[in-house]
């Protein structure tokens, strides 16, 4: 399964690169509002720090506008990916970056039939929104489980890439589901080594070896 992190902080991303645990980045225009930084700039900056692939997103809402934004935005690195939202604007636009060469993040995914129509559009990635499901009491991880089986029945190569990740369990629960990707604020990934008896053990080796004087 790939990592992604879901953020626009350089700092955060540079982090996190240099344990070579992240397979790419996600921003959205929320994350770069809080960057607080031109787009082109941040993008560009993030791009250096990955080389895998980077989603920005368009503001546009007509298709036209979609791939006017989608090209330039392509331009400033190899590694962009495109990120459209999940309308026919954006179905439409997906089409036209995607036989252009573009890869493309088709975004705010809360069915498994936008996910069907996202892959023949020729989407990259597909982002079903985990958390915000279950934030209105519905099943994000049945949604990434049904696109798995939709995606597997007719051997789309649109990659799953669950989004709206807020906890350890949801990363478990959507690697279980087959996600490809999972894409996740730095905080949730660097929680995802916590352990409590990971921290006992190592305490309790470290006693005894300081008793016994180990040296290594
Ligand atoms: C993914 O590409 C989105 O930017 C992100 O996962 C949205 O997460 P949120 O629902 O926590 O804002």
């Amino acid at each position: 399964m790939k990592f992604f992190v879901d953020t626009a902080d350089t700092k955060d991303i540079a982090e996190l690169a240099a344990t070579g645990l992240i397979d790419g980045v996600t921003t959205n225009p929320s994350l770069i509002a809080k960057a607080g930084r031109p787009f082109a700039e941040v993008i560009q900056e993030i791009c250096g720090l990955t080389t895998g692939p980077v989603s920005a997103e368009v503001v546009a809402t007509d298709a036209e506008g979609m791939v006017r934004e989608g090209r330039k935005l392509a331009k400033i690195a190899e590694n962009v990916a495109v990120k459209l939202p999940l309308t026919w604007d954006g179905l439409k636009a997906c089409r036209t970056l995607s036989d252009e060469g573009t890869a493309v993040n088709v975004t705010l995914c809360f069915s498994a039939n936008q996910a069907l129509l996202a892959a023949k559009a020729g989407a990259a990635f597909i982002s079903p929104f985990i958390g915000r499901l279950d934030d209105i009491n519905l099943d994000g991880m049945e949604l990434i489980a049904d696109i798995r089986q939709i995606y597997d029945n007719y051997l789309f190569d649109t990659e799953i890439l669950a989004a709206s990740i807020r906890t350890p369990n949801h990363v478990k629960l959507s690697a279980l589901a087959g996600a490809d990707v999972a894409t996740m604020p730095p905080s949730v990934i660097k929680s995802l080594v916590n352990h409590p008896l990971t921290d006992k053990g190592l305490e309790a080796f470290l006693a005894d070896a300081k008793k016994a004087d180990i040296k290594v």
